[in-house]
């Protein structure tokens, strides 16, 4: 299981701060969350803060772009160090001809899908996806609850990955914490991205810990 903490939920008056912890954490990646105000109610920041991140942070950045237009900035995250970059399937006219805009940018592609978007959506693209994000809540906003029908998405998608593309790997999004990570990744998860639930506790290393060890 690899685990993605979630810098929204990070100090942002020290971020750096954040890294650090991270940097020296059993965590995997960094999740990097960039919010438009538009395709969600919220705004986080875009890719001067990346710049500074990637200064400092020594394991992949995985970029998840809640942004309408995506296609428009590809370049731009490659060039502020996005190691994975993962669009919303809902923001996408063309899906599959941005899937092999980030590819051939030299990124990985992830695809992310809302709570309300089927998993069928992807059957004609999920072979050219590196990565699948299923969204456990509505995305805006770290600290929300996780939503119960996510597990039911994950086995739609497993049959999908086991049928197409069995190197693809299945990240969720949202609300995850010491209580659901482990009927996650039974389900097939690979990648857990988590927030408020590292953030908010005394000893987030401690939380990363026992995430990687379920
Ligand atoms: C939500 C973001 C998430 C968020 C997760 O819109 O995509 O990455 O930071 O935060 P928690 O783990 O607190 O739900
Ligand atoms: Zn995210």
């Amino acid at each position: 299981m690899l685990i993605a903490p979630s810098l929204l939920s990070a100090n942002f008056a020290n971020l750096q701060a954040d890294i650090e912890m991270v940097n020296q954490s059993d965590a995997d990646w960094f999740h990097v969350d960039v919010m438009d105000g538009v395709f969600v109610p919220n705004i986080s920041f875009g890719q001067p803060i990346i710049s500074h991140i990637k200064k400092h942070a020594k394991k992949p950045l995985d970029v998840h772009l809640m942004i309408i237009d995506p296609d428009r900035y590809i370049e731009s995250f490659k060039s502020v160090g996005a190691d994975i970059l993962t669009v919303q399937a809902e923001a996408c006219t063309h899906l599959h001809r941005t899937i092999m805009h980030i590819k051939q940018s030299g990124m990985k592609a992830g695809v992310a899908l809302n709570p309300h978007t089927p998993v069928c959506m992807l059957e004609n693209v999920v072979e050219y996806c590196d990565m699948v994000l299923i969204m456990s809540v509505n995305p805006g906003f770290g600290g929300q609850k996780f939503i119960e029908n996510t597990y039911r998405k994950i086995e739609e998608l497993v049959i999908l990955k086991n049928k197409y593309n069995p190197d693809l790997l299945i990240e969720v999004d949202g609300g995850v914490n010491l209580e659901n990570a482990q009927k996650l990744r039974d389900c097939g998860v690979n990648v857990l991205v988590a927030g408020n639930s590292i953030f908010s506790d005394k000893n987030p290393a401690k939380v990363i810990e026992q995430l990687k060890q379920v």
